[in-house]
């Protein structure tokens, strides 16, 4: 078993600087990077995370073509739109450099010729496409044809992108330039290769066993099977030697020392992952640090978050130039995510099916975490996964709601009514009923090695880059805290037990606590909300986990009695039936049809007016907000539904005539008005405790009256 290490220096795959970033981008290379790299800093780790626009290439270029613009207009657009979406979702890069950087132009030029002057090029003439119109050899992206393999007419010369076969040029039926229109000729032209095949051994060998000159770099076991399986059958079908140069004019210049060199730039995979590396420098620069340490030492560990479409580049060429090179690590793991698919359709940019990550925050304002949360549970981990506006809806609903923010309210809310907001002491014998089972008695002691031990497990499935089970883990700490509660009922034992109701609370304000760090890696606006309402510091990845996980272990608490917290704040609000169907009928629409088509409700008549009463008739009602804990229809009636609501902490059972309206399973942890202090009435049987408000329209359909965003249960309207 290989030790864990103390330094990594972590990659996130650099977006091509040509069009804006979507949500797939988001969950391949940058979210599972942030969660990793937040988690790595919980942990008290030395970690340099870095990333960057990648500016070079054919996309950039046809894009200007396209759009009458020059290559540096558009790559300056994007590297300012991409800094913009990052920053606001959270996605915090040590450096977000960019590959027209001079250090970087610098730096891969360095290594061509580093690698050139050892003899690891092979110096080849060929015939590649000549655009006679254009005057220019054609990058395989500017020469279009029909796919040989499925006939798709709109192939690539690198790829079709219908059945995904890699193509090369001449494999084009009927090839076109994109950018004359013309038929292109093959013309001689010489270019430097890579002899990829020369390392086919040595590739097998350290991908198969994660050996390379005779040490052990990484435990292959630890690799993602879609990555190695992928790595293996390129390896399988043989490695041919990769031309490292192009004929371009827009790019790294190959350096112009070399004989040859003259209208020659490097080929975007010889440039853009040295710009990791530049990144780094840059970063050491302005940071006082030496970036050898983080490329050039064995003991640091390099991680490659990329998408599944760059697995051949970081775990064959990249490898292989950095190998040739000489002096440099080579990746310890490349935990590569696949694609992920939106409301049952490959995502598209050419058909606007995407959600764009600039819109969404400018959509949906302060609901960062909302995404990252729905993002994260359906992380393409190892197969592709489906992102849909019902599922975002529900994910935020039925758990961020409903769960999480329901139990952090419910235990603020109670220790502000109990004990003024200050955590109690309690007696350690004091014994409850445990959240793992209604059977087995709970000691503070003992469940608080439990939340250790449940700590524990998120670390584990973070560390094994299963990020979707280690949130998993993490909301039932949450659901076990709100059965903490549910099980011993505060609410009605404050007055007969209320020693064991102050060892409750204190365990629940741990959990509550232990959250607030644990949750920083995955929802770091929410940490922070979290922390706030705690009153304590700010979570900063100062290795605050491992000092948990260290503090439970010894029965240590990890806030002390006596503590003050803040009063209540509600950390999620439900997303209504509204937003998401304005944002579904934003796909595939063109950006001039954006406008929304949410017409105003307007009610058809009015009702009949009511006298006019004094305000002290008004001020007789007592109307809180409550939440809906459970939802039963009344036997025997079509009308009614029976529900338990808490308000403030207190639980309350209504009757009320809605099942025409509302099914049971669709209410739950809404928010609804309740007039507390109507007389109770029985209705089949049932003892109704107050009345739901409800607003009625001219066709008689009910709707709940609620605060526009959730607030503690209680609060009182006026
Ligand atoms: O696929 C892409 O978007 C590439 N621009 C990724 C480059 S990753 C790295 F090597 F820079
Ligand atoms: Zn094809």
């Amino acid at each position: 078993m290989l030790y864990p290490p103390q330094r990594y220096l972590v990659t996130s795959a650099l977006p091509y600087a040509n069009g804006p970033l979507h949500i797939g981008h988001l969950a391949g290379a940058y979210l599972p990077a942030d969660i990793y790299v937040r988690f790595l800093r919980l942990m008290g780790k030395d970690v340099v995370w870095v990333c960057g626009s990648d500016e070079h290439g054919a996309a950039i270029t046809i894009k200007a073509i396209k759009e009458n613009r020059t290559p540096q207009d558009i790559i300056d657009q994007y590297h300012d739109l991409f800094k913009v979406a990052f920053e606001k979702m959270g996605i915090d890069f040590d450096i977000y450099h960019r590959t027209s950087a001079e250090i970087h132009h610098e730096t891969s030029q360095e290594f061509f010729r580093t690698l050139h002057a050892k003899g690891e090029f092979i110096e080849k003439e060929s015939e590649q496409y000549y655009d006679e119109t254009a005057k220019q050899f054609l990058a395989d992206r500017y020469i279009k044809g029909t796919c040989p393999k499925c006939s798709n007419p709109g192939a690539y010369g690198d790829q079709c992108e219908n059945c995904g076969s890699t193509l090369s040029p001449t494999e084009l039926i009927d090839p076109t330039s994109t950018l004359s229109g013309s038929t292109p000729q093959l013309k001689k032209t010489t270019h430097w290769y890579l002899p990829l095949d020369k390392y086919e051994t040595w590739l097998k060998e350290w991908i198969n066993t994660g050996i390379h000159n005779g040490h052990q770099l990484h435990d292959p076991k630890e690799w993602k099977n879609h990555v190695t399986g992928q790595c293996k059958s390129w390896l399988d079908g043989g490695l041919q030697p990769r031309s490292m140069t192009r004929d371009l004019d827009w790019g790294v210049d190959v350096p112009q020392e070399i004989e040859g060199a003259e209208g020659k730039k490097l080929y975007v995979w010889m440039d853009a992952p040295i710009g990791y590396i530049s990144a780094t420098k840059q970063w050491a620069k302005d940071n006082g640090k030496d970036w050898k340490t983080y490329w050039q030492d064995e003991d640091t560990a390099l991680i490659h978050f990329i998408g599944k479409d760059n697995i051949v580049f970081h775990c064959l060429i990249f490898p292989a130039i950095l190998n040739a090179h000489g002096g440099y690590i080579l990746p310890k793991n490349v935990p590569a995510n696949q694609f992920v698919n939106l409301e049952g359709d490959k995502i598209s940019t050419s058909r606007n099916w995407a959600v764009w990550v600039n819109e969404y925050v400018e959509d949906l304002p302060g609901k960062e975490d909302e995404l990252r949360y729905h993002m994260i549970k359906n992380m393409p981990e190892q197969r592709d996964s489906e992102f849909t506006w019902k599922g975002y809806q529900d994910s935020i609903n039925n758990e961020l709601v409903n769960n999480l923010a329901n139990f952090v309210n419910r235990v603020v809310v109670l220790t502000h009514k109990y004990y003024d907001g200050v955590v109690p002491a309690f007696d350690p014998n004091e014994v409850f009923v445990s959240p793992s089972s209604e059977d087995y008695d709970g000691f503070h002691e003992t469940e608080i090695l439990q939340l250790h031990d449940d700590l524990q497990e998120v670390n584990e499935y973070i560390r094994n880059f299963e990020f979707r089970a280690a949130l998993t883990h993490l909301m039932k700490i949450s659901s076990q805290g709100n059965q903490l509660l549910q099980f011993n009922e505060p609410w009605k034992q404050i007055k007969v037990e209320p020693e064991t109701v102050k060892a409750v609370m204190n365990l629940a304000i741990q959990v509550v606590t232990a959250i607030s760090v644990v949750i920083y890696p995955f929802l770091p606006f929410t940490s922070a909300r979290m922390r706030s309402l705690l009153k304590l510091s700010e979570i900063n990845g100062d290795g605050e986990l491992d000092a948990l996980l260290v503090q439970l272990s010894e029965g240590e608490l990890a806030i002390p009695a006596g503590h003050q917290i803040d009063k209540a704040v509600h950390l999620f609000s439900r997303v209504d039936d509204e937003v998401i169907e304005t944002q579904k009928a934003k796909l595939g629409s063109s950006k001039e049809k954006e406008t929304s088509t949410v017409a105003p409700v307007v009610a058809k008549e009015k009702k009949e007016e009511k006298e006019t009463i004094e305000y002290n008739d008004f001020v007789k009602m007592d109307i809180k907000v409550a939440t809906i804990t459970h939802a039963e229809a009344v036997p025997k009636t079509d009308k009614l539904l029976k529900l338990q609501l808490d308000v403030a902490g207190e639980e309350r059972t209504v009757v009320s005539g809605i099942a025409e309206h509302y099914k049971p399973e669709d209410i739950i942890g809404r928010q609804v008005s309740l007039l507390a202090n109507l007389a109770p009435r029985k209705l089949r049987g049932v003892v109704s405790q107050g009345m739901i408000l409800m607003a009625e329209d001219n066709d008689g359909k009910l709707s709940f009256v609620a605060p526009d965003v959730a607030v503690a249960s209680g609060s009182v309207i006026s």
